[in-house]
Formats: C-alpha cells, sequence, structure tokens
C-alpha cells in the first residue's frame, strides 16, 4: 500500500488512539463534552477556546499527518463558552492514502475522551442551484459513495456491534437543536443529503447528475466514515456542511481548492456564531437529562 509519509500502517488504530489520548493527558486534557472535527478552511473555529491545549498530530508517535492545504493537524482541547470540547483541526481522507479505519481516529480519541456528541464540519459542493456557495447546510442523511468502511478488519475483540445501525446517523434530536438555534441567531440554514464520494479529483458533469438523481444535496470526500465510527460508539452526531462552491455541471467555472478556502474564511461569521451556540444549547440539553 502507498501510506503518505508520517503514516506507519503496521501500526494498529487502536494502539494510535490510546497514544493520542495519553498525549493529550499530559498535556491536561480533561474529559470533553463534545468533539468537533473541522473541516477544509474551518480550523479557525478552534480559535474560540479558551485555555487550549494543542497537541500536534505530529507530536503522536506513528499518528497521520494531514496532508491538505486548509487542512492543519492539531487536537485542541479546553472549553468553548466554558463547555469542555474537543477540536480535530485536520481530517483524514482516502485521498490522502490512509486506510479507512484510521479515518475514524480523531471520532475515536474523542469517544475515550468521554465525548457525548460529535459535530462534524465540512466544505462541500452544492448539487441545488437554489444553495448558492455560502449556504450552511444541516446534514440529514448521507450517501457512502467511497465504497470503504472504517469498521472493515476491527480485531475481533473489539466489535462491539458487528452491523451498527445507521437509521438515525445524524441524530434527529441535536439537528432540531441546531435549527431551532440557527433561527433563534437569524442564522439562514438548509438541510439536506451529504454525497462523501472519493476524490481527490473532483466530479464531472454526468456524476454529479447522477447524484442529484439519487438525492443528494451536497457532495464532499469527507465525513462518511467518521460518521459510520460514531454509529458504531453509539455517539450521537451532528453535521454541518458548507457550501463551498456549485458542482461541476452547476457552473461553467473550473473547480479549485482556493475557492473552498476563500467561501470558508468568508463564512467564518456565520459558522462561528451557530457553532458556539449550538455547543452551548447542547451541552446545557445534555446536564440537563
Ligand atoms: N466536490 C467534492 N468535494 C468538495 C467540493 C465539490 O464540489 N467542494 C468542496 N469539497
Amino acid at each position: 500500500m502507498n501510506v503518505p509519509r508520517g503514516a506507519n500502517p503496521t501500526v494498529s488504530p487502536t494502539a494510535l488512539v490510546e497514544d493520542a489520548v495519553d498525549r493529550l493527558r499530559a498535556a491536561g486534557a480533561g474529559r470533553v463534552e463534545a468533539g468537533l472535527i473541522l473541516g477544509s478552511g474551518l480550523s479557525y473555529l478552534a480559535e474560540d477556546v479558551d485555555d487550549p491545549m494543542t497537541v500536534g498530530y505530529d507530536e503522536i508517535p506513528g499518528f497521520p499527518r494531514s496532508t491538505v492545504e486548509g487542512h492543519s493537524g492539531h487536537f485542541v482541547v479546553g472549553t468553548l463558552d466554558t463547555v469542555p470540547v474537543g477540536f480535530a483541526q485536520g481530517r483524514f481522507h482516502l485521498y490522502e492514502g490512509y486506510p479507512p479505519p484510521w479515518l475514524a481516529l480523531p471520532v475515536r480519541v474523542f469517544a475515550a475522551l468521554g465525548a457525548r456528541f460529535l459535530l462534524v464540519t465540512n466544505a462541500a459542493g452544492s448539487l441545488d442551484p437554489d444553495h448558492p456557495p455560502g449556504t450552511l447546510l444541516s446534514i440529514t442523511d448521507h450517501i457512502n459513495l467511497q465504497f470503504a468502511n472504517p469498521l472493515i478488519g476491527r480485531p475481533t475483540d473489539e466489535v462491539t456491534n458487528p452491523f451498527p445501525d445507521m437509521c438515525n446517523a445524524y441524530d434527529a434530536g441535536l439537528r432540531e437543536q441546531l435549527t431551532a438555534i440557527a433561527l433563534e441567531h437569524e442564522i439562514p440554514l438548509r438541510e439536506g443529503v451529504y454525497a462523501g464520494v472519493l476524490g481527490p479529483s473532483y466530479e464531472t458533469a454526468a456524476e454529479i447528475g447522477l447524484l442529484r438523481k439519487i438525492g443528494a444535496h451536497a457532495v464532499g470526500m469527507s465525513t462518511v466514515a467518521e460518521v459510520v465510527a460514531a454509529a458504531e460508539l453509539e455517539l450521537p452526531v451532528v453535521g454541518i456542511s458548507l457550501l463551498t462552491n456549485y458542482a461541476t455541471g452547476l457552473t461553467a467555472e473550473p473547480l479549485h481548492h482556493d475557492e473552498v478556502t476563500e467561501a470558508a474564511a468568508d463564512a467564518r461569521p456565520r459558522i462561528e456564531a451557530l457553532v458556539r451556540a449550538f455547543i452551548r444549547s447542547a451541552a446545557s440539553e445534555l446536564r440537563s437529562v
């Protein structure tokens, strides 16, 4: 297998999670209420954290690195408006050459730190002419077109649920809260289905035509594996896509990654306000049950 620099395919994902958690605890990280995985260009969300403890992926022996521009590679643990949270600044993609189980590493690290829910964010292409670039979308469901699953090959003694259910993969209760928060703060938020593709090339117009026919509203190259791992761990998920561009065929413009990072920078005030208010609300809701 062609594995990226910094990755050692002989190390078990379980050992990587244990090492990451040890390293974070040694840096002073305690229990977190929420784990957040930050998508392309959205690393700034971790800058709002108070008393941050930062551990670079490169400080954890054998841990993979983020290799993509716009993705840094750090865990940041601290408090967001007094809620203990962990951020993964930078995630792992199949197109970087990582084996599927490695895509779930940040999810398993947050679960091991005690997270009670997971917020996944990503940059995605829009498949709906009514959802222009800059639209925020609450993910209602996904279609896994990566034809890979992070649970395949799990050591049998670690399998808690051999066939995880995906009927509430994006937790209905958390989604309702997200919608209510967006309304309250007057932040426009759409809903839709995310299609996860392999990448790294963008889609052809014919592929986008197919994705629209099968019910997708957004397309991206991440997220689905993380959400599958969270389902196995019974960790409730809420997902936000920032639609950074019209997908191929909806516009004559060729796609470029710069557009993704620029749209992410433009959306900062809205997405920051939404995420902060949501984390506060979800954490207080959890405390009251
Ligand atoms: N396609 C796939 N992934 C993406 C896109 C897209 O158009 N935009 C941002 N990530």
